[in-house]
C-alpha cells in the first residue's frame, strides 16, 4: 500500500490481474461515451510501462486508473468510478495512490487530455493542482477537442 491517506475499513486498491477484465470492462462501458475495448484493457497487461489500479470496496469493484509512467512522466490513460459511487473520493483516492507510488520511482510530471465538456473530471483534476496546457482540436471520434492538463511534481 502506497497511498498516504489509509484508505477507510473494507476498501483497498490492487493491480488488475487476467481475471479482473470483464468487470473492468463492464465498469468501463457504463462510465465513457466511447469506452475501451476488452482487448484494450488486456493490451494494458502486456504494456510495461502501463499499470491498471482498481478500487474495491469490500468485493465491489468501484473505479479502476490506467497510468503509464513512461521516464519520470505519469500519462493518466483511462479512469472511471462506478455511477453509484461518485463523488465519494475514490477518484481522488486511486490519483493520490498512484502518485504516491510514482514519486517513489522517478516522478516529475503528470499528463492527460480530457473532454473539454467534462467538468467533474476538470474539477478533479484541478483539485489536484493540474492546470490547462494547451487543446488538441476535434481529438475524440465525435469531433470533440481534448484539454491537455498537466501538473509539475
Ligand atoms: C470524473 C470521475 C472519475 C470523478 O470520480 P469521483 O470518484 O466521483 O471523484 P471524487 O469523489 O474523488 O471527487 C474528488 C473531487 O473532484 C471534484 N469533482 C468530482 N466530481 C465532480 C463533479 N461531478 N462536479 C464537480 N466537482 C467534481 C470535486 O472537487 C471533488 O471533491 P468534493 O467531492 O470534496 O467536492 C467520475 O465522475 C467518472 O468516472 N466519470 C466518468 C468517466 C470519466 O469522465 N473519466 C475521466 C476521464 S479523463
Amino acid at each position: 500500500m502506497n497511498s498516504s491517506t489509509p484508505l477507510p475499513d473494507g476498501d483497498s486498491i490492487e493491480q488488475m490481474q487476467q481475471g479482473d477484465l470483464a468487470l473492468v470492462h463492464q465498469l468501463e462501458c457504463a462510465s465513457q461515451q466511447e469506452p475501451w475495448s476488452l482487448q484494450n484493457f488486456a493490451d494494458e497487461l502486456n504494456n510495461p510501462v502501463a499499470t491498471v489500479d482498481l478500487y474495491w470496496h469490500h468485493d465491489q469493484l468501484t473505479g479502476f486508473l490506467c497510468t503509464w509512467l513512461v521516464a519520470g512522466e505519469l500519462q493518466i490513460q483511462n479512469l472511471a468510478i462506478l455511477p453509484a459511487m461518485r463523488r465519494c473520493g475514490v477518484a481522488a483516492r486511486l490519483l493520490e495512490h498512484v502518485i504516491a507510488r510514482s514519486k517513489i520511482a522517478d516522478l516529475t510530471s503528470i499528463w492527460l487530455e480530457v473532454r473539454v465538456s467534462n467538468r467533474p473530471a476538470i474539477a478533479l483534476y484541478e483539485r489536484f493542482g493540474f492546470s490547462a496546457g494547451g487543446k488538441r482540436s476535434a481529438y475524440y471520434p465525435d469531433g470533440e477537442d481534448a484539454l491537455i492538463m498537466t501538473s509539475q511534481q
